[in-house]
């Protein structure tokens, strides 16, 4: 299911600061270069840190069930389709096909008790 979101001067209202628990994602839409791509809000050890729903081995969802990201000891972002193990606060592939690429971050910024997403300008490849 799709967060609740809207945008707000350019950026996207994600999450309110303590929505999130650590070890919880939320994820929202965001439309880089006007094509509707899903991203996620990850809370690693109460740190928040965001990346777009696309794999680096293929351009294809991480998450087979909606919005399960972490791996069962909920240490890192894993995909779905052929395991792929990411670090949740760089966001590198550190086991899988496409060990040594990074998922494709998306800043956030903090103003008072909401988080905002900004919305990259393109796709990575
Ligand atoms: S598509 Fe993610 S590991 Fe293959």
């Amino acid at each position: 299911m799709e967060a609740k979101t809207k945008n707000t001067n350019g950026r996207k209202f994600v999450a309110r600061v303590n929505e999130l628990d650590p070890g919880t994602t939320k994820k929202f839409i965001l439309k880089p270069g006007g094509n509707a791509v899903e991203a996620f809000i990850v809370n690693c050890g109460g740190t928040h840190y965001a990346y777009l729903n696309r794999c680096r081995h293929i351009a294809l969802t991480l998450d087979w069930v909606d919005n399960r990201f972490f791996t069962e000891d909920g240490r890192y972002i894993i995909c779905a389709n052929h395991g792929a193990t990411y670090e949740p606060k760089t966001g590198e592939c550190i086991w899988g096909p496409c060990l040594g690429a990074f998922l494709q971050p998306v800043v956030l910024e903090v103003a008072g008790e909401k988080i905002y997403a900004v919305c990259p300008e393109t796709l990575d490849d």
